[in-house]
């Protein structure tokens, strides 16, 4: 086991060399919240603001021209990276922005049917239709398929999590009244990674579409939603070293052409009249207004920084820092850890409750310490009460985690108990 990555990486991200908490060293373990952000990532958006700034897609001189190139490559240099086309990819401002897209793309379509049956037909939904969703879902992949069955009485459904925060997935369960299935590929809560492409080939089979919460997993894993075989796909910038104001959606060809906007305006239009517009059949067509520019430049550079780590080099550096943290915590008096009890297809995320102590004192506790972890329901509200907790504290890793900050938050968690007098 190697824990080598965060040492060659750390000198990269300015912020992980700052005080906190008086002069103490930052423990920074709330990285499925927000990644920190390397140099090269920072420079390339105030450079892009020093030396290119512009409108694209409208303003014809120079300075529009380069714009539109960064902005255009930053899109080539994304798909990639997941391995779709660029043609496919969406720029949107968050990971929860490119799923209400989809979704009010598709009640968009809903309600322009039940005033012409001869519109959008594929995609209307019928009250006898089914959303599959899964009980580890958090809210970015759930309120807003709970609005979509609300306006077209589409039936929730969800796939199972068992005690030990596994999917039950079964085959048979899914039918031709499937039209939407959305999972998270890997929980933002339990840490599972979950098995897709078991889920593709049955939702492919049904016709139904699969829409993948990959907000966990892009950053973490190598990921290709083209082998995955995904409908379509959202993410966030943020959360893979890029800046903040950046999602992305991945759309499948004929949802990209077929499907109706979500957002009216300048640029995703073919041609306006007063009485009315027609609308562009490229990823335009889901980009309405100016974009965040900067922050699609950012996030190229984020991935820049990704491939040249190498993303089966991270997952291995975070597979060996959960198996570390994972097995100390499952001995350690008091602890619950939520999720698989093993290592082995888990991301580098760990939830757990302490006896007789609020997650919110125990990240008060680690934060006096300069321990940053996340605690609360971690927006993933019904599958805390499903597992029977209220909440929980969640600790998460990335890149530049060593395993010295895993010791540190092990050492000061031990002391957590006592602390508040529960032992
Ligand atoms: N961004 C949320 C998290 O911290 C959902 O997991």
């Amino acid at each position: 086991m190697s824990f080598d990555l965060a040492d060659s990486v750390l000198d990269d991200f300015p912020i992980l060399h700052r005080r906190v908490r008086g002069n103490q060293k930052l423990v920074y373990l709330d990285s499925a919240a927000t990644s920190q952000k390397p140099t090269e990532v920072i420079e390339a958006v105030s450079n892009y603001y020093e030396t290119t700034n512009a409108t694209i897609h409208r303003s014809g001189h120079e300075l529009g021209e380069l714009a539109s190139a960064a902005y255009e490559s930053a899109r080539a240099n994304v798909a990639s990276f997941v391995g779709v086309e660029s043609g496919n990819l969406v720029f949107t401002k968050n990971a929860t922005e490119s799923i209400n897209l989809i979704a009010y793309a598709i009640l968009n379509a809903t309600l322009l049917n039940s005033k012409d049956t001869n519109l959008y037909r594929k995609y209307a939904l019928k009250a006898d239709d089914e959303i599959w969703l899964t009980e580890m879902e958090h809210h970015a992949n759930l309120v807003p398929w709970q609005h979509l069955s609300k306006v077209t009485g589409a039936k929730l459904k969800y796939i199972a999590v068992s005690e030990d925060g596994e999917l039950q997935f079964d085959a048979n369960q899914i039918t031709r009244k499937a039209k939407i299935i959305a999972v998270t590929h890997q929980s933002n809560v339990l840490g599972t990674i979950n098995n897709i492409a078991e889920i593709s080939k049955v939702a492919n089979l049904n016709n139904a579409l699969l829409i993948l919460d990959a907000c966990q997993s892009v950053p973490h894993l190598p990921t290709n939603f083209a082998e995955l075989g995904v409908a379509a796909a959202a993410w966030s910038g943020h959360k893979m070293l890029g800046p903040t104001g950046i999602g992305l959606l991945y759309l499948r060809n004929d949802l990209l052409t077929e499907l109706p906007p979500f957002l009216f305006g300048g640029n995703m239009i073919e041609n306006v009249t007063f009485e009315q517009s027609t609308f562009r059949s490229d990823n335009g067509r889901f980009e309405a207004g100016t974009m965040n520019i900067a922050q699609a430049v950012g996030l190229s550079a984020a991935v820049d920084y990704l491939k040249n780590v190498g993303m089966t080099k991270i997952h291995g550096h975070e597979s060996a820092l959960i198996k570390y943290a994972l097995s100390e915590l499952l001995q350690m008096p008091g602890i619950r850890v939520l999720g698989p009890r093993s290592a082995d297809n888990r991301g580098g995320i760990v939830s757990f409750e302490v006896n007789g102590v609020h997650p919110h004192d125990v990240s008060q506790f680690l934060d006096a310490k300069g321990i940053a972890v996340r605690a609360g329901h971690h927006c993933a509200w019904p599958l805390h009460r499903k597992i029977g907790a209220v909440a929980s504290t969640r600790a998460s890793f990335y890149l530049y985690n060593t395993k010295q900050d895993v010791t540190d938050f092990l050492d000061a968690l031990s002391q957590v108990r006592k602390y508040f007098k529960v032992v």
